[in-house]
């Protein structure tokens, strides 16, 4: 099973608390740690978040920093993955394309984790970061192309930043935000959506069995 997750609303979940925006972000990066370990519970195979587009860069630059720093946190919680067995990895915009972003440290978290957890062998936990679907489409596309002959849709696939990472089998969209991402188009054709209406941060165990059920509903369908 393969659920991905657009974490919305931890703005809203802050200023409804009438607190910065960057204490959602906390919040939510520490309910993204309990998802986790919700996940691997209900034997979930790969999780894959949107931790950070490739356009979220135009967000107030306290706030980009501020998220850069939950990065390095997420990616350094090595023992807490290890003990529950998950294999980190990423996607995004590669280090040396000529419009990535992603500064010298969070390269580092990022090399350090995927290192020092390659050895798990229970769920796949993938995060989005400098990431954009259609970016990566058209990375795939250049490369199957150099290939020389008429690309195939299978050409294409085994061209995506992770080309192990299967189909997704449910898209979970949280804070009433009832819309499309430039998020894993290719992987998630098909799949159902779950949409919460709660805010990322208190998106709960409830809500990935609703998300979870969804999706196995829309298999057996
Ligand atoms: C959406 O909330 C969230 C983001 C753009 C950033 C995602 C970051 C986290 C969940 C925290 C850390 C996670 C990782 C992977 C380290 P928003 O700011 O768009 O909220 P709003 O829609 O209410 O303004």
């Amino acid at each position: 099973m393969h659920l991905a997750c657009i974490m919305d609303g931890n703005g809203r979940w802050a200023t409804r608390r009438h607190l910065p925006r960057t204490a959602g972000h906390t919040a939510g990066e520490e309910n993204l740690a309990e998802v986790v370990r919700q996940c691997v519970r209900r034997d979930v195979d790969w999780l894959t978040v949107f931790g950070f587009s490739t356009e979220n860069w135009v967000r107030p630059r306290r706030e980009v920093r501020h998220i850069l720093g939950l990065h390095e946190k997420l990616f350094g919680r090595v023992a807490e993955l290890n003990e529950l067995n998950v294999r980190i990895t990423w996607i995004g915009r590669p280090f040396d394309d000529p419009s990535a972003r992603t500064p010298r440290y969070v390269q580092r978290a990022i090399h350090k984790a995927i290192a020092d957890t390659s050895s798990n062998t229970g769920m796949t936990l993938t995060v989005a970061f400098d990431y954009g679907s259609r970016a990566e489409i058209v990375d795939a596309a250049r490369r199957a192309k150099a290939l020389g002959r008429p690309v195939t849709a299978d050409d294409l696939s085994r061209a995506m930043y992770l080309p192990d990472m299967p189909p997704v089998d449910v898209v979970v969209r949280t804070s009433g935000e009832r819309r499309v991402s430039n998020f894993l188009l290719w992987q998630a054709a098909g799949a159902p959506i779950y949409f919460s209406d709660e805010t990322w941060p208190d998106f709960s165990a409830d809500d990935i069995d609703a998300a979870l059920n969804l999706a196995r509903a829309h298999q057996r369908s």
